[in-house]
Order: C-alpha cells, then structure tokens, then sequence
C-alpha cells in the first residue's frame, strides 16, 4: 500500500554539512551560527532585528512578557494551544473572537467588538500558510495603540501586498518540521522596534545583560528573572541552510496546491482553501472541508488507504479542557470550521501521483 505522509521536511546534504561544521568548530550552544541565522532571517522578512529562539512557543512568550502585557489579548480560538497558552502563561487574559470561514482567521469585525480598555494586543494566526487580514488589523491597532503580535508559525514566506508576514508587527515563527523551513526544534522574533528586542533578548539567555564597565571578571547581573529559551548553534546551522531553500519549497507547495484545487475541485461535497487577492499563500498546510457528519469517517478512510491527512484544529483552544472552564466562548464559525476542517498531506517533495492518489482515496470514500 502507498503511504504517504502529512508532511516531510525537505533535508539535504547543505543542511547535513552545515551542521556538522557547527559541531566539530566547538561552538554547542548559541553562537555564530546563529548571528549568520538572524540576520540572514531579518533581512528576508524585512525587518531590523530577528532573535533566534528554541521555539515558537518561547517567541509568543518572550514578546508578550517583553511588553509588558498583562491585560487582555485578543486572539482567535481556531489556533494550536501554544498562541493562547503564551498569553496565559505570561500573565495576560485571551479573549478568543470569531474567524472568517473562508480564510479561518480573525475576522477584523469580531476583533473590533471585542475590544475594551483592558485590550493591549492584538494577536493574528497566519492560519496553514496566508497572511491573515493585515490592512484591517493595524488600522484597528492604530487607532487603538495596541500591539500587533503575528503568529507566523505556519506562514514563512507568506505575503501580503507583497510585504512578508512578520514584518507588520511582532513577527512569531516556528522551525517545527512540518513548517515551512526547520531547525527541528526552534523558533525566531522578527520586529522593528528595539527596545522590545532587547527586553525579549533578555527573556532568552537568563535574564543577564551584559555590563558596560564590569566591577569584575566574570560579573553576570541578572535584570529580570528569564529562561533559557537558546537555539543551539547546530540547529542555527541548520537554519541557515533552510532559508536559502525557503523560497524554492515554497513554490513546489504552491505547485502542488495548484494539483489539490485541480482534482478536487471536480469532486462534489469539497470546500477548497481560499487564496485571498494580494495575499500570497504558501501552503504549510492544505487544508479542505467537508460535511460535518463526513468529516471523521473521511479522515479514517485516508488514514486506512496509508495517507496521513489530519484534523487542525479540533478542538479548537476554547472548547480544549483547561479554557473551557476558565475562558468560555460562543464560536460558532470557529466550531463549524472545526467540525468541518481536513488536513491532507502537504510538503515540498510530495509528488502528482501522491497527490492523485490521495484525491482519488477521497473521491471513493466521500460519495
Ligand atoms: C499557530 C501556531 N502557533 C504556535 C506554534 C508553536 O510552535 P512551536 O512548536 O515552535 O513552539 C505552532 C506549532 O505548531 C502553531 O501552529
């Protein structure tokens, strides 16, 4: 039986060699492996600095802590925990507003009702690959001075208007290897605004800042009281290799995108994702809908015929078992979206006949 996984990270003999190099120089932490990465990082998304991270989670973490928010943070529900789980655990209260069914990302509407005095940030989910609505957010933010915190674990590379995700505000990237590019583990900050970077960078490395004139040798003075949330020099090698082939994975998603909407879009009963005019998807995760009551029996249907395809999300963050008692919501789009949504296997590599294969299996089992 053909098996085709959900997603393949796209590793070759670069990252292989890169990362070795970095092992054998000596420099096993954080080093200059990950200086090259950063800045080889901010100059790609457009911004002027990039912190490298060990993951996305540390990243939503070390903003919202860095700037100080402690009150309400509006975010959509219909996200991997780790958006709302960073919120709570830095001492901020999300607030889960309603998403746009076609795109399944905040719908600017919900987010403006849901505003108070109490709102500081605001913070979008690039859902599976495209910008979310970018233009209608930061005129919100504007005009009510809050923060606009970008979850682009899923949207490397992504644009909108031609501007990459992650340079509109607090730019939140993950390496998670079913994303766009990997360190395996890891994660990066992209922002424009220095102070924040240099509190987050803080966050990273213990909390210590360097001194100016050190009273002694050795002196490490911790300012706050931080984590060690390090990529290792390794990975930062890995990461280098990655980015020069981002662009290029990015388009063979797109491609095979293109050979999803082709097939199935001759199948009844099937929602395709929604390219939204000016936004340029790259296709992290290719994700259709089908009828609540198919949904399941499809999902095992492929997962029996060797195909990985998958649920995100469901249950989305406020019906999961910690938030419903603390931070209960009424999403009725964010909850159809979730009864509705099938994620099917989506990565550089996979080839026309996979992707025949896997609609064909979808065509048998949805009639
Ligand atoms: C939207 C979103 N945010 C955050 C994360 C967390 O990323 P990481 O595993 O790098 O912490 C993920 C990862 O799956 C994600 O999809």
């Amino acid at each position: 039986m053909r098996k085709i996984p959900l997603s393949k990270a796209r590793i070759g003999k670069e990252e292989e060699s890169s990362m070795v190099e970095a092992l054998r120089s000596g420099w096993l932490t954080h080093g200059p492996k990950n200086k090259e990465f950063e800045e080889a990082f901010a100059s790609y998304i457009g911004t002027k600095y990039a912190i490298s991270m060990n993951s996305c989670a540390s990243v939503l973490f070390a903003v919202i802590k860095a700037a100080g928010i402690t009150g309400e943070v509006i975010l959509p529900s219909f996200t991997f925990t780790a958006s709302a789980n960073a919120v709570v655990n830095a001492g901020a209260k999300p607030v889960f507003t309603d998403v746009d069914y076609d795109t399944c990302m905040l719908d600017p509407k919900s987010v403006e009702e849901a505003i108070t005095p109490k709102t500081e940030a605001i913070m979008v989910v690039h859902f599976a690959g495209q910008a979310g609505p970018l233009k209608e957010l930061k005129e919100i933010v504007d005009k009510h001075e809050l923060l606009l915190i970008e979850d682009s674990a899923e949207a490397i590379g992504a644009e909108y208007n031609g501007k990459k995700t992650g340079s509109f505000g607090e730019g939140c990237f993950s390496f998670w290897p079913t994303k766009n590019m990997t360190t395996g583990e890891g994660g990066m900050l992209t922002t424009n605004n220095q102070k924040l970077a240099e509190q987050a960078s803080l966050f990273v490395a213990h909390g210590i800042k360097k001194a100016v004139n050190p009273p002694h040798v050795g002196y490490r003075s911790a300012v706050l009281p931080g984590f060690n949330f390090r990529l290792s020099n390794m990975l930062a090698a890995i990461g280098v290799e990655q980015l020069k082939k981002l662009d290029a994975m990015n388009e063979s998603r797109r491609i095979a995108a293109g050979w999803y909407n082709d097939r199935l879009s001759k199948i009844l009963g099937i929602t395709l994702p929604v390219e939204k005019p000016g936004r340029k998807h790259v296709y992290q995760m290719y994700t259709i809908k089908v009828a609540v009551d198919k949904r399941n029996t499809l999902v095992s249907a492929l997962n029996n015929a060797g195909v990985e395809a998958s649920v995100h999300f469901n249950p989305p963050v406020h019906l999961q078992d910690y938030y419903k008692k603390k931070y209960p919501a009424h999403l009725p789009i964010t909850e159809k979206i979730a009864e509705e949504i099938v994620t099917l296997p989506m990565y550089p590599d996979i080839t026309k006949e996979d992707i025949s294969y896997v609609c064909d299996t979808i065509r048998a089992n949805l009639a």
